[in-house]
């Protein structure tokens, strides 16, 4: 096939592929909002590979610092030594988390799944430490995600990513996630009023544990299981309201959400919702290196440092100086750039203000039933009849075919099956650099229009 890398059988390539089933071009160069092939072929990145890339590819400032770090010292272990680079990022990045996180912590680790393991255990050992040791569960959303590890997957509930692991999983209960286009609550008001109703859910779900509820993790912005869905106005407020309430731990996965792509520094700041424990990664160090992190709240680090006085947890790359290093730089030049402004999608004239306009016109298309998202963080969901929202059967693989004939006009995107009920429903989720332009946001949207039209005269 031209312009791609392909491995014809499986003894072409030593790695454990992600699919035996794909052949993948090898990525060699990024600049930009722009990757390019060991062939030669561009890409324009309009998912920052899965909404991780938020400063864009090839920032040399990064690489530097980076490089200074390891030349100087590449590793310590946490329980020897702390580092002026670890000491000087957290500060940095709880003043970047505002003001309910002054006099907090931070814990840095290696992405998202491992941050959100870490949470779930603090929220636990928080719930000892003050005598509420029957506070076990974890409750979550319907249609979420929160990581690969066993741990994260059990409050996990992409299906697709769950299913033959179940019998390995602790159960805990869950509640709907806010879904407007398709609301469980059959408004007509955009979910004004729904975001309540959704929200009982929360309250009906701790009450019926009995008290055995430690904490609620949830995505304050889909991710890429039901794509970018905002919630509704008056919602998150309210589920914060009910955890306060009932003393149950507040996490806000902000893996995907977080760092500026939607606009504010994070995304919980567009409610002014209070999380106790915030879970970063993804955009915290823009795919430069591994990292991910917990910022906590004083809170919960008071009663741990006042109480056993230790975390028990702890992963041998916890605070790596290179990854911290890359970090540091990413939030500087986050800062510099005013990359959390060009992402704002209510400010007239910015980057996310084009892209929403532009993304709206994709409505015209017939296969398209909703375009939803805000900042740099949007989601294309496709049907199969735009009256009764029917999708598509799963076996046609929608979206895989929009992203294949985008591939083909070298345009990434990120496909992503199961929205309606974990199986049917297809979207592709947008979640560009922010360093994006708006020409090549023009140009993508004609590209992917043409892609749609492909797809949907395809057998
Ligand atoms: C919301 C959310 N939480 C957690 C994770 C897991 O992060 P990682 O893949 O870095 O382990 C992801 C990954 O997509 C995510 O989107």
């Amino acid at each position: 096939m031209p312009g791609q890398a392909v491995f014809q059988d499986r003894t072409d390539s030593a790695l454990l592929r992600r699919s035996f089933r794909k052949s993948l071009p090898s990525a060699v160069r990024g600049d930009g909002a722009y990757l390019w092939d060991a062939n030669g072929k561009q890409y324009l990145d309009f998912s920052g590979s899965a909404a991780v890339n938020f400063i864009g590819h090839g920032v040399n400032e990064i690489v530097t610092a980076m490089t200074d770090q390891a030349r100087g010292l590449e590793f310590i272990h946490g329980s020897q030594f702390t580092t002026p680079i670890a000491e000087q990022y957290a500060s940095e990045l709880l003043q970047f988390a505002g003001d309910n996180f002054r006099e907090g912590a931070v814990y840095f680790c290696s992405g998202g799944s491992e941050a959100v393991e870490a949470a779930l255990k603090l929220a636990r050992q928080y719930q000892v430490e003050i005598g509420e040791r029957q506070r076990t569960q974890i409750v979550s959303r319907d249609q979420s995600y929160h990581g690969a590890t066993l741990g994260a997957v059990a409050v996990s509930r992409n299906k697709r990513r769950r299913e033959i692991y179940r019998p390995m999983l602790r159960e805990f209960a869950t509640v709907s996630t806010p879904y407007c286009y398709r609301c469980a609550y059959d408004c007509t008001d955009g979910c004004f009023n729904c975001g309540q109703e959704y929200a009982a859910e929360v309250e009906q779900v701790i009450a019926d544990s009995e008290d055995t509820v430690a904490a609620v993790i949830l995505e304050p912005v889909s991710g890429a299981t039901l794509g970018a869905v905002v919630p509704p106005k008056g919602y998150l407020e309210k589920v914060a309201e009910i955890c306060r309430r009932k003393e149950v731990l507040l996490i806000a996965d902000e893996v995907m959400s977080g760092m500026g792509r939607t606009g504010r520094n994070f995304a919980v700041d567009h409610w002014s919702v209070t999380p106790d424990i915030l879970v970063a990664a993804k955009g915290l160090s823009s795919g430069y290196a591994p990292l991910g992190a917990l910022i906590i709240s004083k809170k919960v680090v008071d009663v741990i440092a006042s109480g056993s006085g230790s975390f028990i947890h702890g992963f041998t790359y916890s605070s790596h100086p290179i990854s911290l290093a890359a970090g540091r730089a990413v939030l500087n030049h986050i800062a510099q750039h005013s990359l959390v402004e060009t992402a704002n999608s209510e400010t007239d004239g910015s980057i996310a203000y084009t892209l929403r306009e532009n993304l709206g016109r994709l409505l015209d298309l017939n296969a398209i039933g909703d375009v939803r998202g805000i900042g740099l963080l949007w989601a294309v969901e496709f049907v199969a009849n735009r009256a009764s929202k029917a999708p598509f059967p799963t076996e046609t693989n929608f979206c895989g075919r929009v992203a294949q004939a985008a591939i083909a006009r070298g345009l990434l995107v990120y496909p992503v099956q199961g929205c309606v009920d974990g199986d049917l429903g297809d979207h592709i989720l947008i979640a560009p650099p922010a360093v994006i332009s708006k020409e090549q946001i023009s140009w993508v949207v004609e590209q992917l229009v043409a892609a749609v039209e492909e797809a949907s005269v395809r057998p």
